[in-house]
């Protein structure tokens, strides 16, 4: 299927070509000087002072907890309506993901009141996600986890450049998880970065990320050290020299980009806020976004089936975000609960659509699109 007009899209031009043909001409392609680079100007964006390039988002969130120690039998509380990498990143500690409701049908993120009522006394810590980007209520929160004494990581997945009272989302917690997977604003294909200020998580998430050997094989390279010991039980979660100057590349675009998205999604709410069968989450929201994703509520009347498959012979390509993990069948056979345990998510999980936003779109495209979502919305009645 060609799309005319695709859910995300990467914006790569000949700098990214320049640059990885530049690396593959230094013939060095594992974790080395471009990764350590580009280390450098992420914690410099982010102002945090250490970032720890990874492999994934997802093992951005494990190191994380790993980091702090999160210990089996031990509680995280973690949205449900979100990728299943933030929970599975609990799973893999061997500890138990609590999940909390989303706000409201107009704010997806999780809501404080929900996940003041499930704090227990195994409960270690907090994942919060700041979905399509737009900040989560990060003050309540972290009122709530001083009072509890609660670690928070920042699944910043979506978030990349939010800001909010002149710092940048990723670094309200302990530790803030950014990925770089192929569909979001900062793409390198696969791979993730780790932002704190505290010096120990750091060294320990570098530690952890190459099998937890003291002298990683660059600094054997460069003749820094000639033997190394292993003192922990790590992962291969290095970063490639190619996602690096990928990412080196990305980053420079990042804030005019996020700027051109910003404009495409205010394209979007004027041409779809007074549309009759659907609505616009996140109108008049408090803080800043990233404007990752462009989600929309249907109608409980409109078929969400048939509006998807209707957009697809346009080709338009839509998504889902999310069906919420609580109800994804791994987890619904190994954590079974009640359905309705969680009716905001729910709901959202059962009417929302993701449209098209990516910087290679033109509000031509975005026009386009609003123009077919009209014309579909009267034949998907259920
Ligand atoms: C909210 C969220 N968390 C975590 C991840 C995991 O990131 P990655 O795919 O880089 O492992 C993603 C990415 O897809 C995501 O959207």
């Amino acid at each position: 299927m060609k799309w005319k007009i695709p859910l995300f899209d990467l914006d790569y031009n000949q700098r990214e070509i320049t640059a990885v043909s530049r690396v593959l001409r230094k013939r060095w392609l594992t974790m080395g000087e471009k990764v350590e680079e580009l280390e450098q100007k992420m914690s410099k964006f982010a102002k945090a002072k250490y970032a720890v390039a990874l492999s994934s988002g997802t093992a951005a969130l494990h190191l994380a907890l790993r980091a702090l120690n999160l210990k089996p039998g031990e509680e995280v509380l973690v949205p449900s309506l979100t990728f299943v990498a933030s929970t599975n990143a609990v799973l893999y500690c061997g500890a138990k993901p609590v999940f909390v409701d989303s706000t409201s049908l107009n704010d997806f993120n999780i809501s404080v009141d929900d996940l003041e009522r499930k704090i227990s006394s195994k409960t270690r810590g907090i994942i919060v996600v700041h979905y399509a980007g737009f900040l989560a209520d990060i003050d309540k929160l972290k009122k709530l986890a001083r009072k509890f004494g609660l670690f928070i990581i920042e699944d910043s997945a979506h978030a990349i450049g939010t800001k909010y009272r002149m710092k940048i989302a990723g670094t309200f917690g302990d530790v803030g998880c950014f990925s770089f997977f192929s569909n979001k604003n900062l793409a390198t294909g696969e791979g993730g970065m780790a932002v704190t200020n505290n010096e120990k998580l750091a060294r320990r998430i570098r530690l952890l990320r190459s099998h937890g050997m003291t002298s990683p094989t660059w600094e054997r390279f460069k003749a820094v050290s000639f033997g190394y010991d292993v003192v922990e039980l790590g992962y291969n979660y290095r970063m490639t020299e190619v996602s690096a100057v990928l990412g080196l590349e990305q980053l420079k675009k990042l804030i005019p980009n996020n700027r051109k998205r910003k404009r495409l999604y205010q394209v979007y709410v004027q041409n779809l806020k007074k549309v009759e069968g659907l609505f616009i989450p996140f109108l008049d929201y408090p803080r800043d976004s990233s404007y990752h994703l462009f989600p929309v509520i249907l109608n409980d009347k409109i078929s969400r089936k048939a509006f998807m498959q209707k957009l697809k012979e346009k080709k338009i390509q839509t998504s889902i975000h999310y069906l919420p993990v609580h109800q994804l069948s791994y987890y619904r056979k190994n954590y079974p609960r009640k359905s309705g345990s969680l009716p905001v998510s729910e709901e959202i999980g059962k009417r929302e659509v993701t449209l098209p936003l990516h910087t290679r779109m033109s509000e031509k495209d975005v026009l386009y699109v609003c123009e077919q979502v009209k014309n579909t919305l009267k034949f998907c009645r259920k």
